[in-house]
């Protein structure tokens, strides 16, 4: 058996815009998912997040759901839209109290909560005029930031500056260029929120970004692929990990890609900042991991990805291998100056299609992946890696973005119809790792 510290903190995440719903109630403004059907073709119709798990108005169940479960704490993000329907301008007070009810039902509770500032959801005003492509953009993130602070920062003593800045800043069809210098606006308005975190005077809890990292391997043991391993290890991991940790982009990536035509623009004072205020700890959301073979077609990362014919992947094509996890954490520390880090996401999505005879899920799978990776965030720590809690993804199933409700993430089943929260066997099965503060040791 591993124990955990005693101030190990077990939790599950979620956002905004997957499980809130009343998306068009009580003033909240509009994002790019609320009109992504506007103007589509009839068969172009995509699923969208306005009823969703409909938490907007059953937020004392999830809350009471999480205490029978055990949770110590819970992450969330705000909607941005919510507060300010634009952006910027008068607060929707509305909006504000829907936060702070949410928190005191946790406090009450005795849940942690930890809120994620931006979980993807930018106003859509701001979207039209270019996103984070647009520099501007920060100096709006920052003012919501401050907002959210005064606000909610007596109660709320851990923030996340944002989720998953590489899905931000890398996924769409733009320019590579733009996708670049997306990146490198998500990073200094980071290290500027952190600064203002910082010199709050309510600012006395702790805050951190959430990267999403997935380790690379060389399909062989030739240098051909341990380059292209490397490449895509740049691209996907060390873009955020380097600047955000030690103030610099990796110089074979800045080479790679100049090589390729791209060029960063970056202002006097940006890296500078960013090495001054890289954050009190790192989040990881962590999935996956893969395998990379060199490939000379691809001009950019000379990379492509294989399939490893021994493992099991789950349904969102992601294999299942709790073992990459404890190298991951491995490598954080020992390149990253022993870092505190908090898993901020980690789970699977599955077919969920066994049942008992009283309709609950039986997420063998799930609850068997959970504790494997639980089990590597174990062992890594009784190596002396500074990992301080564990999120899972997620408190329920939800809106998967461009998957819209196809996809299975939760612990806790939803039925869309009836909105009925029913846990799975994987969240019976967390419960006890959480009450017993212990994981079983596993075979490898
Ligand atoms: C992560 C996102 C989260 C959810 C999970 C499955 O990339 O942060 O919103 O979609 O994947």
């Amino acid at each position: 058996m591993h124990h955990f510290p005693k101030d190990f903190v077990f939790g599950a995440s979620t956002s905004a815009y997957q499980i809130e719903g009343a998306t068009r109630e009580d003033g909240r403004g509009l994002i790019y998912w609320d009109v992504a059907n506007e103007g589509q073709p009839e068969h172009l119709h995509v699923q969208t997040g306005d009823v969703a798990c409909d938490h907007y108005h059953r937020y004392k169940d999830d809350v009471a759901l999480m205490k029978k479960l055990g949770l110590q704490t819970y992450r969330f993000s705000i909607s941005w839209v919510r507060l300010f329907p634009h952006g910027h301008g008068q607060p929707n007070p509305l909006g504000v109290a829907f936060y702070h009810h949410l928190i005191d039902e946790l406090l009450a509770a005795g849940i942690e909560p930890a809120i994620t500032i931006w979980h993807g959801d930018l106003p859509l005003d701001y979207d039209r005029i270019g996103g984070w492509a647009n520099r501007d953009v920060i100096e709006y993130y920052l003012a919501y930031a401050r907002f959210l602070f005064d606000t909610y920062g007596s109660k709320v003593k851990r923030w996340f500056t944002h989720n998953e800045p590489w899905c931000a800043a890398f996924l769409g069809d733009d320019d590579f260029q733009v996708k670049m210098q997306r990146s490198h606006h998500l990073l200094v308005a980071h290290a500027r929120c952190v600064a203002l975190y910082h010199l709050h005077p309510q600012g006395n809890g702790e805050i951190g970004i959430v990267l999403n990292l997935e380790p690379q391997y060389p399909a062989t043991y030739s240098t051909k692929d341990a380059h292209a391993a490397q490449l895509v290890d740049g691209f996907l991991n060390r873009w955020f990990l380097d600047p955000v940790l030690k103030g610099s982009y990796p110089h074979d990536m800045l080479n790679q890609y100049r090589r390729n035509g791209y060029h960063l623009s970056i202002h006097e004072g940006d890296l500078e900042l960013m090495k001054s205020y890289p954050g009190d700890f790192l989040g990881i959301n962590v999935y996956s991991r893969a395998i990379q073979q060199f490939d000379p077609l691809n001009q950019l990362l000379e990379a492509k990805g294989v399939r490893n014919e021994q493992a099991t992947y789950n349904e969102m094509g992601g294999e299942v291998c709790p073992e990459s996890l404890y190298d991951l954490l491995h490598r954080i520390h020992r390149e990253y100056d022993g870092v505190k880090i908090y898993i901020t996401e980690n789970g699977a999505a599955f077919k969920d299609d066994v049942r008992d005879a009283q309709g609950k899920v039986l997420d063998a799978d799930r609850a068997q992946l959970i504790e494997g990776n639980i089990a590597s965030v174990a062992r890594a720590i009784d190596d002396g890696v500074n990992v301080a809690g564990y999120y899972v993804w997620s408190l329920m199933d939800n809106f998967e973005w461009g998957f819209g409700y196809t996809k299975f993430f939760g612990i806790i089943h939803v039925d869309y119809q009836t909105q009925v929260r029913t846990p799975k066997l994987s969240a019976e099965h967390y419960a006890r790792i959480i009450l017993a503060h212990r994981v079983r040791h596993q075979l490898r």
